[in-house]
């Protein structure tokens, strides 16, 4: 696995791959890999000549100071994960290669309510961040393919929103929620939960699969009282919110359900002072 720093030495590697017309898959991290992004990663490698995969935590995607100073950053072992998956490139830029000059200007694009209910309510600024450095990172890549999880769903949807509306030249690729044994989405905040803060966070895929396993018999009201109370019975997370939406628009869903509509239940949960997102497809 080559690793690189900058944009230049990226593209001394991508540029001949292109020429010889080989396809470039591109996994976008913030590190603290984990087996959910290795599973985006053997996709790419499935899927494309070459897989370049990026580390970069991004600064202007926090709302939170604290929470990218705890933000984890074993590089390390991602390197050993990444050389054992068997990536090909990886992108391990600095802050000054990405913001060239501490220019942190970011994208000023408008996403309708996209990037304004759920997470854009809690994280003012988020999405603002992520889609600048998203689209940093496209053009430094230039991708055929890019994978990303499908745990961020609100993400995936505002980066599919753009690549649309932009006509980007690449496909995003959607890839499943990865779970542990447990049934806990796979995340890189998981490792800063302590043991009884891991063990309480089993609530929020239980409690997914409960409100998946009642789906049509129960009306939208009564899951979502049904989530308040579990997470009342739980002290040790605190609930940010619930909602049921319509998968593409995100508006929220109201009864009655048309089968033909696509919905999703999504969850937001801190566990001390770290959030915890999921969510599940109900129809
Ligand atoms: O999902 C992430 O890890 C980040 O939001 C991303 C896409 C790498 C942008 O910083």
């Amino acid at each position: 696995m080559k690793i690189v720093a900058t944009k230049d030495e990226l593209e001394s590697l991508l540029g001949p791959q292109r020429a010889k017309g080989n396809s470039i898959g591109f996994v976008p991290t913030m590190g603290a890999l984990h087996k959910g992004h290795i599973s985006l990663v053997n996709l790419s490698i499935a899927e494309n000549d070459i897989t370049v995969c990026s580390i970069f935590v991004n600064p202007t995607q926090f709302n939170d100071p604290a929470d990218l100073k705890r933000y984890p950053r074993p590089v390390d072992s991602d390197r050993q994960m990444l050389e054992n998956a068997g990536c090909d490139i990886l992108f391990i830029p600095s802050i000054e290669e990405m913001y060239l000059d501490n220019d942190y200007t970011l994208l000023n694009e408008d996403f309708g309510i996209l990037d304004k209910v759920m997470e854009g309510q809690s994280r003012p600024g988020h999405f603002a961040g992520m889609i600048t450095i998203v689209n940093k990172l496209f053009n430094a890549v230039k991708p055929h393919k890019a994978y990303f999880g499908n745990k961020d769903f609100q993400q995936l949807t505002i980066v599919k929103y753009f690549v649309k509306k932009h006509n980007l030249p690449l496909t995003i690729r959607e890839c499943p929620i990865s779970r542990d044994d447990d049934g806990l989405a796979m995340s890189s905040r998981n490792r800063l939960l302590s043991p009884e803060e891991r063990k309480a966070a089993t609530l929020i895929p239980n409690t997914l699969f409960s409100v998946k396993k009642t789906w049509g018999t129960a009306k939208i009201s009564d899951l979502k009282k049904f989530v308040l109370d579990e997470f009342a019975k739980e002290p040790i997370l605190k609930l940010d919110y619930f909602e049921v939406v319509n998968f593409d628009t995100l508006i929220s869903v109201t009864e009655p359900i048309l089968p033909e509509m696509p919905i999703i239940a999504c969850i937001a949960t801190f566990a001390g002072k770290i959030r915890l997102i999921d969510n599940i497809r109900l129809q």
